[in-house]
Order: structure tokens, then C-alpha cells, then sequence
């Protein structure tokens, strides 16, 4: 096999067409108290700087659009600019909203003209790897309106009654056939015109954009996802990431 029939890495003439928009305004509840859950350190490095990294480290992300809690704008910029970043990325921060969805919706609208492709990226996944971003890209200049990164899943999944009260058993009425189901992760990719028209449309509560992309009719695809690219959602979670970071220290040699 040569070299050229190796598919081309995205970058190229067009590598400052993608943006990426992190929502961090989030106060991660369930990871217990503390400061919000995008300030918390990981290896001694605040996770929302592990979730920049991870963006920018794709040749093909020009620009960085973060979305800090509220009231932590400045002292975001603050931490952006305390922390090592790659020069040719340029870096923004706006505040963000009550839910996910506003913050990301407050992201696209700072978003400068001149990116077709928009990334959305939790920066509670701060440790996604640059291949899962670059293929992400890739399926969306390959020209899908919306692309996610997803795995199977190891548990049986059950539909249940949800109780009124937490704790009280549920009855199940159903269970979906696992082979059909897919978890799904961040960075999702976009092409930038269905996005915005997506946050401008769709309304109602939804837990990631892909879903307003599909209440439009558009087809979502789904690209294999990677086991690093985990939610830090509960305590364990850390204990997770940081035996990742150390086993990349490892393999790193530093
Ligand atoms: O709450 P959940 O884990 O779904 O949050 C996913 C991402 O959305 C996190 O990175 C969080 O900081 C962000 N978020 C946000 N604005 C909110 C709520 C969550 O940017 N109001």
C-alpha cells in the first residue's frame, strides 16, 4: 500500500474552516461540591484546559469558542491564558447560560464568520483523543450534516416507569435490542448552516445537538467513538481519568 492511498489527514488549504464551541458552564452536581465541575484539576491541569487541548491539538481547528459559567468569564480567560496553547489556534470566552443548550447556542453566536464545520465538545470529556476529533471532521467534509462519535454498549439497556421517588423500584416496560444501540460522545461535528438553523428551530429539551439536528429530518451519522473520550460525570470518573493521564504519562516518556 503506498502512502498516497492513505486517507489525507484534515488539514490542508482549508484547515481553519472548523471551529470548535465548549460548553463549561455546567456545575457538575453529581461530581459533588466544590468549584464548577470544568475547573476541577486533572493531573494538576484544570479539565476544561485538558478539553481545549484536546480541540485545538486537531490541525484543523482554527478556532476555539469556550462557554464559561456565567458569572466566570473573566476568570476563564484568566486560566486560557495561564496555561500553554497552541499559537495557531485563537481562543475566545462568552458566558454561557442556564442550560446546555443556551450555552451552546451563546458559543455559535460568538462564533466569527469563515468556519463551515462547528464542533461541540463537553469539557467534561477532556480527555477525547485528536484521532476521534480528526474522524469526526472527516464525515462531516465528507458531507454528513451531522456526525457523532459513539460505541457499543456493555450493559443491557432498559425502558422503565421512572418512580416519583428516587430509590423506589421502577417497573420495566421494555428493553431494547443492545446490538441497535449506541452510546454516544463529544466532539459531535456539524456542518455550521444546519447547526445554527438547529438552535434557531428546534425547541424543547434535548441532551446533545445531534438530536435537534434530527428533529429537522436531517441524517445524524454515528463514527466509532473511543473509551477515553468518557463523560466526567461522578467521583469514579476522576479516579478514571486520572489513571488514563498517568498511563499516558508512561507511554509519553514525561
Ligand atoms: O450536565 P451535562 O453533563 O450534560 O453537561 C455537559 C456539558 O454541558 C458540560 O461540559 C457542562 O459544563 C455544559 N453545560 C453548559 N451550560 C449549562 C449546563 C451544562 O455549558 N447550563
Amino acid at each position: 500500500m503506498s502512502d498516497d492511498s492513505r486517507p489525507s489527514p484534515p488539514a490542508g488549504p482549508s484547515a481553519t474552516r472548523t471551529a470548535a464551541v465548549i460548553p463549561a458552564a455546567g456545575r457538575g452536581v453529581r461530581l459533588g461540591p466544590g468549584a464548577p465541575k470544568a475547573l476541577r484539576a486533572l493531573g494538576g491541569t484544570p479539565m476544561l484546559i485538558h478539553a481545549v487541548r484536546a480541540m485545538a491539538a486537531s490541525r484543523a481547528v482554527g478556532t476555539v469558542v469556550v462557554v464559561a459559567p456565567p458569572d466566570g468569564a473573566a476568570e476563564v480567560r484568566s486560566l486560557l491564558d495561564a496555561h500553554a496553547l497552541p499559537e495557531r489556534t485563537d481562543f475566545l470566552v462568552v458566558p454561557g447560560g442556564q442550560t446546555r443548550q443556551e450555552s451552546v447556542k451563546l458559543g455559535l453566536d460568538a462564533l466569527p464568520p469563515g468556519h463551515d464545520i462547528v464542533l461541540v465538545h463537553d469539557a467534561a470529556r477532556p480527555l477525547v483523543p485528536v484521532d476521534t476529533v480528526d474522524a469526526v471532521i472527516e464525515a462531516v467534509r465528507d458531507g454528513a450534516p451531522a456526525v457523532v462519535p459513539a460505541l457499543p454498549l456493555a450493559d443491557t439497556v432498559k425502558q422503565v416507569e421512572p418512580a416519583g421517588t428516587p430509590g423506589e423500584p421502577e417497573p420495566v416496560v421494555a428493553t431494547p435490542e443492545r446490538a441497535l444501540l449506541r452510546a454516544v460522545q463529544t466532539p459531535q461535528g456539524f456542518d455550521r448552516n444546519t447547526l445554527v438553523r438547529a438552535h434557531e428551530t428546534v425547541t424543547g429539551e434535548v441532551t446533545d445537538d445531534a438530536a435537534m439536528v434530527e428533529q429537522l429530518g436531517l441524517t445524524v451519522v454515528a463514527v466509532p467513538g473511543h473509551e477515553e473520550a468518557f463523560k466526567v460525570t461522578r467521583p469514579l470518573d476522576l479516579v478514571l481519568a486520572e489513571a488514563v493521564l498517568a498511563r499516558r504519562r508512561l507511554n509519553d516518556g514525561f
